[in-house]
């Protein structure tokens, strides 16, 4: 049996039951799709269900406000990826429905070639391949290539050969099955190679490289940036900003961010770490509360207490409260 072969037989036997796999209706693909790039599914699942029950269109949806959706999503973390939801949302309703093509896909806000590739074929059967980093792994260990998949080169083999594979009718099946058989069978640490169908024939199996592909080429080492917050209380109120464009947590809200740290403000946590793509934020937290309601930058807005989850907050902020609060 053919590689592809063996892979849509498997699906069928071991394919996961999925709610966004019982629809064909492109808006509740999209939105699997764009929850799925950055989350897993155990923790993407639920956001979806609570999206699908807020908003049951697209037209819904872009005409909620972006601190609606940006709250709905909070949690999720990379909340660009909601900002952009919302955007696509109302590029759609302008389009005059959901494109059916490739290339009007991919104009959407948010979707890259991959995301394109997974919507297209699932929603309409489009016969684009994913390429994601399940199929990297799968065929780099089935066929044995050592070529980095990090690099241009490896982008463009990888990508041909999927796009070989992939059986023009079946495209939505033997996608979703790449993506389950990379999360199922073929995982990153030891994967199921005693049970696997394709072991006769899998070339890193044959020649014990299995857990040295895919390959990888180091890349740069990620920047440490630190934060310093006060949480104020005053009077039952405290003051929060909205951060601004062009850097982490565009849009979210934040306590005071300062420098300058007054005498009477009380350390509550020190380096709390968190990590993000492209940074590791290390961030101290100050519980302050003064006597008189200070006069602080004039984007800073004081709100109740008590209010403070009806606005979108990083999951740093979020945690710290937490903390605070038991
Ligand atoms: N990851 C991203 N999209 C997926 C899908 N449709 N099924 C399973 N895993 C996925
Ligand atoms: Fe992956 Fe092992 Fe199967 Fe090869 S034999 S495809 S390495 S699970």
């Amino acid at each position: 049996m053919s590689f592809t072969t063996t892979i849509l037989q498997w699906f069928q036997d071991n394919g996961r039951a999925l709610p966004w796999r019982d629809t064909r209706d492109p808006y509740a693909i999209w939105l699997s799709e764009i929850i799925l790039q950055q989350t897993r599914i155990e923790q993407g699942l639920p956001y979806w269900e609570r999206f699908m029950r807020h908003w049951h269109t697209v037209e819904e949806l872009a005409a909620a406000s972006e601190d609606e959706v940006l709250r709905e999503w909070q949690g999720l973390g990379y909340y660009s990826r909601a900002r952009n939801l919302h955007t696509a949302a109302k590029q759609i309703v302008e389009m005059g429905g959901f494109p059916r093509t490739l290339e009007g896909i991919k104009r959407l806000k948010g979707v890259g070639d991959y995301t394109a590739a997974a919507i297209g074929s699932i929603a309409f059967n489009l016969p684009a391949a994913v390429v994601d980093g399940n199929v990297y792994r799968v065929l780099s260990r089935y066929y044995g290539i050592i070529t980095p998949i990090n690099t241009t080169e490896g982008k463009k083999e990888f990508t041909a050969l999927a796009q070989s594979l992939l059986p023009k009718n079946e495209a939505s099946a033997f996608n979703q099955a790449m993506m389950d058989f990379g999360a199922i069978q073929c995982t990153p640490q030891t994967p199921l190679c005693p049970s696997c169908p394709l072991q006769e024939t899998c070339i890193a199996f044959r020649e014990n490289k299995v857990t040295g592909l895919p390959v990888k080429q180091k890349t740069l080492k990620i920047k440490e940036r630190h934060l310093t917050y006060i949480y104020i209380k005053y009077k039952g109120e405290t003051a929060i900003h909205r951060r601004s464009a062009r850097d982490i947590w565009q849009g979210l809200y934040e306590p005071w961010l300062t420098d300058v740290v007054p005498s009477s403000a009380v350390l509550q946590c020190r380096n709390l770490k968190h990590v993000l793509t492209h940074r590791i934020i290390y961030a101290d937290f100050y519980l302050w509360e003064p006597t008189e309601r200070p006069s602080l930058p004039d984007d800073y807005v004081w709100i109740k207490e008590t209010d403070i989850d009806k606005y979108g907050i990083p999951r740093l902020i979020d945690i710290f409260l937490q903390k605070l609060n038991e």
